[in-house]
């Protein structure tokens, strides 16, 4: 299948030792808006393979700390004392309550998909449905005053309705589709930046 062939950034990608592509998307994001800060608390929302959470831990090189869940194992060679992974569907209750029991964040990363069934109208409502969890979870106090929210979701749905319910949480909210992004795939990110006192 085409869009299995690797490309220049999951060449890159095998090279720099990152399980996933999908690396160059947060750098470019972060390239732009600054979205890392050393000490900070990260979560990783969707973090299997862990690509993100590896690009995260090397830029803390020891500090602050980075907890991942996804429905599927985190395949790392090294998981570093200032990291946490679990197995979890960020929709049930236990999986908040470990959240909550390892937080508060700084940031809250989310490269959260639906397995796609090449429905458009069906993907991006579930992947409306992975942002509106992980906004709702944001909106409370497991992200800190002035923290940061990176997420993705696939265009074409209620897209707008996030936006503004984000920028009644952030000072600033952008949206960025990196350059890594593949051509046919309709996914962009929306950036809050400065959360606003709840
Ligand atoms: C594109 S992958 C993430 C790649 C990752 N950022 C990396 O760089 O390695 C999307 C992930 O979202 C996860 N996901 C989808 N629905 C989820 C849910 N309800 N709870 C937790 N994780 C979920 C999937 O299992 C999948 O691993």
């Amino acid at each position: 299948m085409g869009r299995e062939k690797p490309d220049f950034y999951a060449l890159k990608a095998q090279k720099e030792g990152y399980p996933a592509r999908s690396v160059y998307k947060l750098e470019e994001i972060h390239q732009k808006f600054g979205v890392l800060k050393r000490g900070a608390r990260v979560l990783d929302v969707g973090s299997s393979p862990g690509s993100w959470s590896l690009y995260v831990l090397k830029f803390l090189k020891g500090s602050g700390f980075v907890v991942g869940v996804d429905l599927n194992p985190v395949t790392l060679k090294e998981f570093p004392p200032n990291s946490f992974f679990f197995q979890g569907d960020i929709f049930e209750p236990k999986t908040e309550a470990t959240l909550r029991d390892k937080g508060p964040y700084d940031i809250v990363l989310s490269d959260a998909a639906p397995l796609t069934t090449g429905n458009r109208v069906v993907d991006t409502g579930r992947s409306f449905r992975l942002c509106d969890r992980v906004l709702e979870l944001a909106s409370t106090d497991l992200l800190t005053h002035q923290g940061t929210l990176v997420m993705k979701i696939f265009q074409g749905g209620d897209e707008k309705l996030l936006t503004d319910r984000m920028r009644e949480q952030f000072t600033q909210v952008k949206t960025l589709r990196p350059q890594a992004v593949r051509r046919e795939s309709f996914e962009t990110y929306l950036i809050g930046l400065g959360k606003r006192r709840s």
